[in-house]
């Protein structure tokens, strides 16, 4: 299994993993923007053939004149469900915030998840320290609320 950036040519890929393993899908045009205006922060998993069996797609937000700063936003992640548990998502979590920090000086890095979501809460909070801001009522198109997490990226190793 390898892990790296993705590229433009990954997003039909990326596109089809997405549909298999969630309900929230997004436009080509969307991936492509994402892929194309911070290409550093996100990754594919692949395995041994070269398929793409997780991904993490995230964006960078803020820093306009309403004082709130740079931050990262991770707007999909998934991993086949063969492939799970064996710390994919975690790796690529962490390349992309650490990519969010040091590319971009971004200050946390927030995301949205299902308030039913109990495998992928755990990863958040459990495995990857975030915690719940807020609750985002009805955020989902079928009526579910989310949970707004987040995740501070501190500035240096010694800090955290
Ligand atoms: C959530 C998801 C991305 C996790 O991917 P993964 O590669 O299996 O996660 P990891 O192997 O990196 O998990 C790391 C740790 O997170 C926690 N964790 C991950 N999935 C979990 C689950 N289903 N139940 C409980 N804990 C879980 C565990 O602590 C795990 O460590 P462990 O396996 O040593 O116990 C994957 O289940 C998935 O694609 N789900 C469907 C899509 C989805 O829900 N995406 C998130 C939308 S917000």
């Amino acid at each position: 299994m390898n892990v790296r950036p993705a590229k433009a040519g990954d997003l039909v890929n990326i596109q089809a993993c997405n549909m298999q393993n969630l309900p929230e899908n997004y436009s080509m045009r969307f991936w492509l923007y994402c892929a194309l205006t911070w290409p550093q922060v996100s990754f594919v998993a692949e395995d041994h053939k070269g398929r793409i069996i997780g991904y993490v797609l995230s964006s960078i937000e803020g820093g306009g004149a309403d004082d709130v700063p740079l931050y990262g936003h991770v707007n999909s992640l998934s991993v086949l469900r063969p492939h799970r548990r064996r710390g994919l998502a975690k790796r690529l979590m962490e390349l992309s915030y650490e990519a969010m920090r040091t590319v971009y000086s971004a200050v946390y890095v927030e995301l949205h998840v299902r308030v039913s979501n109990a495998g992928a809460i755990a990863l958040y909070t459990k495995a990857l320290g975030f915690s719940t801001v807020k609750v985002d009522k009805k955020y989902y198109g079928d009526g579910e609320n989310a949970y707004i997490m987040r995740r501070k990226l501190k500035s240096s190793k010694r800090d955290r």
